[in-house]
């Protein structure tokens, strides 16, 4: 009995077959009535194009298909990969992972029971590619690890540790007053041109000494944007140790969409090795419009700024992903939001704060006057990352956020000209030196012993005498003068170890050599 049905249903499946292999639109609907009704076992595994339109297929068939399955199209050119996202009772929505030119209604579906995955592995180290792995670079095909899937769920609590590893980025403003940990998710946010994508590139750029690795997801940015990046990687000998992982402009939403899953999957191969890797998602503004677009294509309904309701569990389970295991390997995601208009009670902006642990706000005015990195003290924190400071800096960096606050509020009364006491000109006049002294050009990241010296000499009074514009000479001397000198004192390395105490005899004597020096060479003897 059981062989009679079988037999039957294997012949019904023959038929079907051959009714669609003719291809004719009246076959099709007679195939499509059928497959509803789901008379075919075969259609379990295989299914049918219904219709395409702006990369998002609508299949029927593939009862048992799952979301977030990967289903392949098969054309007469190549199969073409879809990625699963709408089950429905008797349709079944997709978005096309690759060029959508060849895909037409009529077209059979395979699924193959596996989830989106990507490959993984050292060989990915120092290539460009694209979200599925594929290289994009001319260094020829890549032999990966194996695949990794994309969509996995965030390592457990018990497998986690506090922040207690110090992710230096070489920017004074930034490890100073907002320093950041190993494990921790520090958003980059504010306008167009205002230096985000530099200070995540300084950041990779200072992990060049040390065993950190790092992958660069571009989402929506130019191709000579991700190509000036790259040069300057190479340039600096950092492209080695670094993935750029990039879904351009001028790839699908789709590609735009799925681009920090696979970013993060990669980097969790090498977390689970015991290594640290930093992260920078670069921008998820522009992730989460290819979500708004993909989820109306689909049908979803709009919420708030049109967005889809579940916006914010797409960027929460990507954040959430990076952390600090106890196996020593780590995941520190830099997300970059951009604003408009400075404009940060938006939608995407109040979503992705919630979710980090603290953001770097660049502001527009000081970019504009010349204060860059344009990192804005009162509105960046940091709430993990002073657990992992290097205790010197984090002696130091309370007294700067506190005379740095200080200056900010007296500030305005400059412009007015009034007659100031002596008290509020002598904090105008330190307000104003510091600030110029946490100016710093990008890619020329600062090492952590100078950056203490530097911010020593500040805050102790060193730079007062001196004219504010005369500040970058002074940095640019003392720390040529601290590299040629180094072997004189006993402080190589020790500034930079944790937990040590800031041996200030040698430090005081240090600077203080050196500012006589430089205050005898330098004529400023007779401009004062
Ligand atoms: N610290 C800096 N000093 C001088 N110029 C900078 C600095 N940071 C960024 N810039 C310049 O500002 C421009 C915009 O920077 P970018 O990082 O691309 O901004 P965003 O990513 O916010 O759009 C770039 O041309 C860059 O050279
Ligand atoms: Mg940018």
């Amino acid at each position: 009995m059981a062989k009679k049905t079988l037999s039957a249903e294997k012949n019904k499946d023959k038929e079907i077959l051959s009714v669609n292999s003719k291809n004719n639109n009246n076959n099709i609907t007679i195939a499509r009535k059928k497959i509803i009704n789901k008379e075919y076992s075969i259609f379990k595994k295989i299914g049918v194009v219904t219709s395409v339109a702006d990369g998002i297929v609508s299949l029927i068939g593939m009862s048992t298909v799952a979301y977030g399955e990967t289903v392949e199209i098969i054309t007469a050119q190549s199969k073409i990969v879809c990625l699963v996202l709408n089950v429905e009772n008797q349709k079944i929505g997709a978005i096309i992972l690759d060029a959508d030119t060849h895909v037409k209604p009529g077209q059979y579906v395979i699924s193959r029971d596996v989830l989106l995955s990507v490959p993984t592995g050292e060989a990915l180290l120092g290539r460009i590619i694209d979200p599925l792995g594929k290289p994009v670079d001319d260094k020829g095909p890549i032999v990966s690890r194996g695949y990794r899937m994309v969509e996995i769920i965030a390592p457990s609590i018990i497998s986690r540790t506090p922040v207690n590893l110090p992710l230096e980025t070489g920017l004074k403003v930034v490890d100073s007053i907002i320093p950041i940990g190993h494990g921790q998710r520090e958003l980059i946010i504010g306008d167009s041109k205002t230096g985000k994508t530099s200070i995540a590139l300084d950041a990779i750029l200072n992990q060049k000494n040390n065993d950190t690795l790092c992958i660069y997801v571009a989402i929506g940015q130019k191709r000579s944007s991700v190509a000036r990046i790259a040069k300057v990687l190479e340039k600096k000998d950092c492209l080695k140790s670094t993935i750029i992982l990039a879904a351009t402009a001028s790839e699908s939403a789709a590609l735009q969409f799925v681009a920090p899953y696979c970013g993060v999957a990669m980097a969790e191969y090498f977390m689970n090795l015991g290594l640290r890797v930093l992260v920078i998602y670069d921008d998820l503004t522009k992730h989460a419009i290819s979500y708004r677009q993909l989820s109306l294509l689909l049908r979803r309904p709009p919420g708030r700024e049109g967005y889809p309701g579940d916006i914010f569990y797409v960027h929460s389970r990507l954040l959430e992903r990076a952390a600090n295991l106890l196996n020593s390997g780590s995941i520190t995601a830099l997300p970059i939001v951009e604003t408009i208009q400075s404009d940060v009670s938006a939608y995407i902006p109040t979503n992705v704060i919630s979710i980090t642990d603290g953001q770097i706000f660049l502001d527009r005015e000081l970019f504009s006057s010349g204060i860059r990195p344009a990192v804005s003290p009162g509105l960046s924190v940091s709430r993990v990352g002073s657990a992992a400071q290097n205790n010197a800096l984090k002696g130091m960096a309370g007294s700067l956020k506190l005379e740095l606050a200080q200056f900010r509020e007296v500030e305005g009364f400059t412009k007015l000209g009034f007659a100031l006491d002596d008290a509020t000109t002598q904090l105008i006049e330190r307000g104003v030196r510091l600030t110029r002294l946490l100016v710093q050009k990008h890619n020329k990241p600062v090492s952590m012993d100078k950056q203490i010296l530097f911010l020593y000499s500040a805050l102790r009074g060193y730079l007062d005498w001196m004219p504010a514009n005369t500040v970058p000479r002074f940095e640019q001397a003392f720390f040529d003068f601290y590299s040629e000198s180094v072997y004189n004192y006993p402080l190589e390395g020790t500034l930079s170890i944790k937990n040590n105490k800031l041996p200030e005899e040698v430090v005081h004597y240090l600077v203080y050599s050196f500012t006589e020096g430089f205050f005898i060479n330098s004529n400023l003897f007779v401009n004062a």
